[in-house]
This record gives structure tokens, C-alpha cells and sequence, in this order.
């Protein structure tokens, strides 16, 4: 041991005799114990903080690692809570830089004139360690490398005259191998944690994209295969533009799958749906305690989404106020977390897509103009149906097969009538509103149908007047308020959608489905003739 002024080891066994002798080995062989045992990072730092006090007979001790040029504590013993926040630079902080540099255990002088790093900040009596104390500290090193230190402080001058030199090495090369286990450890859990989120959002992207190929083969739709053909193989952003309904995420999903990140993730953020108060932590994640609520560290979209594409749908709401950290995380390819002065350096490409007309935004100063030239370094149109009413018939036979295995139906076909009504109509709902709009008229024409029975979709079955979308902006020429729907009638059709998709979820398994909704099974079949909705037959219903 390192003494930095001579004298002060003579009593080498005072404090071996007042305590069994089989102590401090016990306490060693529970380091090594604990180094293969599973626990998590806190308790780890606090059973080696035990382990070192049943040693080491201190007021005060302290675990910390070294990050740059500061040390930072794990975990205290005797400090007030204030001492765990704080950072300590080595350079304000003399007998930690000593402990650092000396290659063993050092002890200090009683009276020596060097400030006590935890000055102010002793549990029992703060500034008890400015007066005469005894004071120690061994540096941890793993594979060479210095990755932190522990200090014991004790009131009493002689406290630590007596502890054997070799056996606090032996701490501190055990004490340097817990803590790097437990870095370890705790990285391979954050890797785990950010594997298992893009699983998840995986997951949720393959639900939400059923189907997912874009149907249309006429000339505008053509343009835009091309163009995604074109700039999927770029790094370039891209701004998807269009109406409501054209289809964008769809696109969106098509550049990411011929683009050369198709084997990683694409990780979908809907601005729209983020309230101001947690999209900073949305997008760029929180450490523990960044604020009320955030009891673990977690990653945000961006370190998800490192290495693939991230979408950010409905850019055009989002906060003005997070704009400058987006732009920032655009130009430097860093992040920060909430909380954390620490930066990340991410590899993300970004799509962004709105209906807004980011351009007129930005006149309104209601959108950055930097980030919106930042997005849109290669703007994508998407055109509304009306523009492709060539489309329309390929689309319709798309949506009528889906709603067929929906519902377990025979062959579904479109009258040509009704065919001719779709091919006129505005669609200002787009192709989001086609789809609907089929699946309400198989509906309709399938009542009564037994399963398997063909069905024939006519015009009276498309009802186009009530869409909703047209509702919420009704022609001119309407003579009727299209937003006139009977209570009786929504009820209805709320119930009519709740029982298919519960048929859907399960499969077609009616009996299951009953008990999805909470109701009895013969209720079920009961609400579901009343509502006209195609009937499982026989052994179907299991
Ligand atoms: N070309 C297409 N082929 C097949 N399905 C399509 C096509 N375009 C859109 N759809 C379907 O229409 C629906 C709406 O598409 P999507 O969600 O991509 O629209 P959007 O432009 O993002 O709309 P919004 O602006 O309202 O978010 C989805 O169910 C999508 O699968
Ligand atoms: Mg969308």
C-alpha cells in the first residue's frame, strides 16, 4: 500500500484483531460470487459497497467510474444523496486524481492538506471530513485499463491503520471485475431491450401494412413506381406528399423495401399522434429519472431505427418547438437522450409524409424552412384518385378479395353499374375511402348470404352519398346533409363493424369471437342475423 507520508502502517494489526479473521475473505469470496450471479446493475454496485464496508470499517465509501476525465459515482455508503448526482472532475478533485494514478491502494495522511472530495457531503456530520479523518482509495482497473475507483473515508484518524495491503489489491482487482461484468452486462441488456422494441414495432408495421404491395398500373401511378425505383437506392430523404387516403405510407414502405436498409428496420412515428410533452423522449429516448414517470432508460425512434429508415408520418404537426432537435439529429446524425449530456451517433434514413402543404406552412411560419429543405431533398407527390381513375377498377377487385377472405365468402363480383359509380365518383377520401366504401358494400350485399354463396355487389350496395369522407365535405350539388345518419343506424353499423373484426382477429372462429366481445355465443349468432351479417356454416363455427 502507498502511504503518501512514511509512518502511518505501523499498527498493521489493530483493526485484524478486533475483527474475525475470516471476514474480509468472506466478504471477497462474495465479490466473486456475485460476478456470475444474475442481478441487476444496482444491486450489484450495492452488495460490492457491502462487501467493501465489511473490510473496510469506514463512515463513507464510494463506487465510481471513470468517464473522460470525470469520475461518476455507482453507488455510496454514508453520503447524502446530493454526493450520488454530482460528477467529479479529476482536476478539482486532487485525492481522486491521486487514487488514479497510483497503481496500489493509497492512504492518506490523516492531516493531509488535500480537500476530501465528499467535503460537505458526509451523511452523519458534513463537514466532518475537513478536520482530521482517515482516508483511502484504490483504483479499478480491468484488462489494464483504469475504469474507476473506491474511497473510504473514516472519522476516526486510525481507522484503517491496521488493513492489510495485499487484501485491499485484492479488493480492488475484484471490485474493477464486478464493475465491468455489470457494464457488461448492463449493454447486453439495452441491446436486448432495443432488439425486443424493433421486434415489436416490426410487428405492429406488418399488422398495420396488410397487403402492402401498390396496386395501379395507369401512367401517373406508373410515374411514381419509377420514382421509387429511382431514389429508394439514394440516402436521400424523401418528403411523400399527397392527399389523405393516396396511399404514402404505403409508398413509404415500397422505398424502404428496394432500398439497400430493406434488411433492417423500418420504424413508423406518427407525429401526429405525439403530444408535445413526450415526443422529445419519443424520438430521442430518456434516461432514468429524466422526468415524472420515467423509471427506466429508454431508446427513442432514432436509436431504434439506426441502420434503417424511420418515418416520420404527419411530419407537418409536428411541435414547433421540437423542430430545431429534429433538424439537429438530421445535420449532426446525433442524438440525446432527455436527461443525458451524453451524445449518440445514429445512421437513420428518413422518409417524412404529410397532406399538408408544408410549403404554405412555412409561409405561415408554422414549419421550419430549414427542416422542411432538410425533409424534402427529394419530394415525392402521390396523386389522388381522381387523377387515376384508371386505377380504380384494379383496386376495387383488390379490396373486394380482401373483404371475400374477411368474411368468409363465396366469389364476390362488381356489378358493372356499380362499377361505372365508382369509376365516376370524387373519392376526396382517396383510395383509403374506396377501400371502405367496398367493404361496407359486401357487407350489404352479402346479407342473408349463407357462407361460401356468391355475392354480387350492386350499386345500392355502395351507397357513396353517405362515405364519410364525403360527409365531411359535402358536394355542392347534395341535396340531402349527408351527415343525417339515424342514431339507430350508427349504433348498428358500430356494432356490424365490432362483431367483424372480431371474426377477423380470431380467425373466423365465431365461438372465440363471442367471447372476445364478452357475450354469450347464441347472442352472438342472434345480433349477427338482426345485423344481416353473413353466417358461419356449419362446423365452421367452432
Ligand atoms: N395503390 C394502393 N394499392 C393498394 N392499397 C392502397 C393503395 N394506396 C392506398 N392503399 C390503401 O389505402 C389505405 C390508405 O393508405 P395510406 O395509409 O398509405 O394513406 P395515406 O396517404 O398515408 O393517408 P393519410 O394521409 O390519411 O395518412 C391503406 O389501407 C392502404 O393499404
Ligand atoms: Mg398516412
Amino acid at each position: 500500500m502507498i502511504t503518501t507520508s512514511a509512518g502511518s502502517c505501523e499498527k498493521d494489526n489493530e483493526l485484524t484483531d478486533k475483527q474475525p479473521a475470516a471476514a474480509p475473505l468472506e466478504a471477497l469470496l462474495g465479490i466473486a460470487r456475485d460476478l456470475t450471479a444474475s442481478l441487476a446493475a444496482e444491486d450489484r454496485y450495492a452488495r460490492l459497497l457491502d462487501a467493501v464496508r465489511r473490510v473496510v470499517p469506514c463512515d463513507a465509501a464510494c463506487l465510481m467510474r471513470v468517464e473522460g476525465d470525470e469520475l461518476v459515482p455507482l453507488a455510496a455508503h454514508g453520503l447524502v444523496p446530493e454526493a450520488l448526482v454530482r460528477r467529479y472532475p479529476r482536476r478539482d478533485h486532487p485525492r481522486l486524481d491521486v487514487i488514479l494514478r497510483a497503481s496500489e491502494p493509497v492512504r492518506f495522511p490523516a492531516d493531509s492538506g488535500l480537500p476530501d472530495p465528499f467535503d460537505g457531503l458526509l451523511d452523519a456530520d458534513p463537514h466532518a471530513l475537513e478536520h482530521i479523518h482517515a482516508c483511502l482509495g484504490c483504483r479499478l482497473t480491468e484488462g489494464g485499463e483504469v475504469v474507476g475507483a473506491l474511497t473510504a473515508d473514516a472519522l476516526e484518524p486510525h481507522a484503517f491503520d491496521g488493513l492489510d495491503p495485499r487484501m485491499l489489491a485484492t479488493l480492488g482487482a475484484l471490485a474493477g471485475a464486478a464493475m465491468r461484468t455489470t457494464e457488461l452486462i448492463d449493454a447486453l441488456e439495452q441491446l436486448a431491450e432495443r432488439r425486443g422494441r424493433v421486434a415489436r414495432d416490426l410487428q405492429r408495421s406488418a399488422a398495420l401494412s396488410s397487403g402492402g404491395e401498390l396496386v395501379g398500373s395507369g401512367a401517373a401511378m406508373r410515374r411514381v413506381h419509377e420514382e421509387i425505383d429511382l431514389v429508394a437506392d439514394s440516402a436521400l430523404a424523401v418528403l411523400i406528399t399527397g392527399e389523405t387516403g393516396v396511399g404514402k405510407e404505403l409508398v413509404a414502405r415500397q422505398i424502404h423495401a428496394a432500398s439497400l436498409r430493406r434488411d433492417e428496420a423500418l420504424i413508423h412515428v406518427n407525429c401526429a399522434a405525439l403530444p408535445e410533452s413526450i415526443a422529445e423522449s419519443e424520438l430521442f429516448g430518456h434516461v432514468a429519472g429524466a422526468f415524472t414517470g420515467a423509471a427506466r432508460e429508454r431508446a427513442g425512434k432514432f436509436e431504434i431505427a439506426d441502420r434503417g429508415t424511420l418515418l416520420l408520418d404527419e411530419i407537418g404537426e409536428l411541435p414547433l418547438s421540437l423542430q430545431p432537435k429534429l433538424l439537429r439529429a438530421l445535420q449532426q446524425g446525433e442524438i440525446q437522450r432527455v436527461g443525458s449530456d451524453r451524445t449518440h451517433r445514429v445512421d437513420v434514413r428518413v422518409i417524412a409524409a404529410t397532406n399538408r402543404d408544408l410549403e404554405r406552412e412555412v409561409g405561415r411560419g408554422r414549419f421550419r424552412a430549414d427542416l422542411y429543405h432538410r425533409l424534402a431533398v427529394y419530394p415525392l407527390r402521390v396523386p389522388p384518385l381522381r387523377e387515376r381513375r384508371e386505377d380504380i377498377g384494379l383496386l376495387a377487385s383488390r379490396f373486394l378479395d380482401e373483404a371475400r377472405r374477411r368474411l368468409g365468402l363465396g366469389p364476390v363480383r362488381l356489378a358493372a353499374a356499380a362499377r361505372d359509380s365508382l369509376v365516376e365518383a370524387e373519392w376526396p377520401g382517396n383510395v383509403r375511402e374506396l377501400e371502405n366504401v367496398l367493404s361496407r358494400a359486401v357487407l350489404r350485399a352479402a346479407r342473408g348470404r349463407a357462407r361460401g354463396e356468391s355475392v354480387l355487389v350492386e350499386p345500392q350496395h355502395l351507397d357513396l352519398a353517405r362515405s364519410p369522407a364525403r360527409a365531411a365535405t359535402p358536394a355542392p350539388a347534395d341535396p340531402e346533409p349527408a351527415d343525417v345518419v339515424p342514431l339507430r343506424q350508427r349504433v348498428q353499423d358500430f356494432q356490424r363493424q365490432a362483431v367483424l373484426d372480431a371474426v377477423e382477429r380470431t380467425g373466423g372462429n365465431w365461438a372465440a369471437a363471442a367471447r372476445d366481445l364478452g357475450m354469450h355465443r347464441s347472442n352472438l349468432h342472434h345480433l349477427a342475423r338482426r345485423l344481416g351479417l353473413p353466417m358461419p356454416g356449419r362446423g365452421q363455427d367452432r
